[in-house]
């Protein structure tokens, strides 16, 4: 009942000019693949040029982020309000913007609640450090990250959702975690929060992905497990062979 979703996540890659290459030249694959949504969360300056070269696709587009403010002197800042003719979803909450640009779980919140006042629906990523994995704190931290990103958000709006859980220690590491270390949390203290939240019914209609080095030959494996509905994907969505990655994500 829940369409998986394997979404590319660029980050400070492609110019505005290789992007509509790289667009132009995977979209027919990606539209062949049935039973997988799939997207490509771009920098901002190329969402109008990617949307164009995808307007006739199935591919969605997305943004990696934006402000927590419709307009005003925000100096360097993009809004919702411009993102929103071009971005379908937006990133919210990337352990990247967490860690160098000092993005707090409350700002992660208020942009949330912002996107979906703009109709661009959320990808809210979570996810531990290595040295809280290792201290077994994982699960009170990832469940906590969604507790307060979700804070006063209706079911309505959280039913427009969607959650990556994205372990830092497995991001452009090569290091991935294993399936039953992605699953168990996502199930645990991602989905179970989730219910406690909303309800079970809801929760279990809620897209979780996992992150962190995927690739096409992994890609099924994460697929296999029940709890996991797809993926969030860095340095492999910078590639021709994302189209073999997401076709790989389909399940039987
Ligand atoms: P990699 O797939 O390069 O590990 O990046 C994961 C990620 O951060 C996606 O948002």
């Amino acid at each position: 009942m829940r369409v998986p979703f394997i979404a590319g996540n660029w980050k400070m890659n492609m110019t505005v000019a290789e992007a509509v290459t790289f667009v132009n030249e995977v979209k027919d694959g990606l539209d062949a693949v049935s039973g997988m949504e799939s997207a490509f969360c771009v920098p901002a300056i190329a969402l109008p040029s990617v949307a164009a070269a995808l307007s006739r696709s199935s591919v969605f587009v997305g943004a990696q982020n934006m402000a927590n403010n419709e307009s005003g002197a925000y100096t360097g800042e993009i809004s919702p309000v411009m993102i929103k003719p071009f971005a379908d979803y937006v990133i919210l909450g990337h352990s990247e913007r967490r860690e160098y640009y000092g993005e707090t779980d409350a700002l992660v919140n208020e942009k949330a609640k912002l996107a979906l006042a703009h109709s661009i629906k959320p990808i809210i990523a979570c996810g531990e450090s290595l040295a809280q994995n290792q201290a077994g704190e994982t699960q009170a931290f990832v469940s906590g990250q969604i507790r307060a990103a979700l804070d006063g958000i209706s079911t309505a709006d959280m039913l427009k959702i969607v959650i990556a859980y994205e372990p830092i220690w497995a991001i452009g590491t090569g290091l991935s975690a294993t399936v039953e270390q992605a699953g168990g949390i996502i199930k645990t203290a991602v989905r179970d929060t989730l219910a406690d939240l909303y309800g079970n019914d809801v929760a279990q209609q809620i897209r979780i992905q996992y992150g962190g080095s995927v690739k096409p030959h992994n890609i099924a494996d994460y697929m296999s497990h029940p709890d996991i509905d797809g993926a969030l994907v860095g340095g492999a969505s910078l590639k021709p062979d994302f189209v073999e990655l997401v076709a790989n994500g389909v399940t039987a």
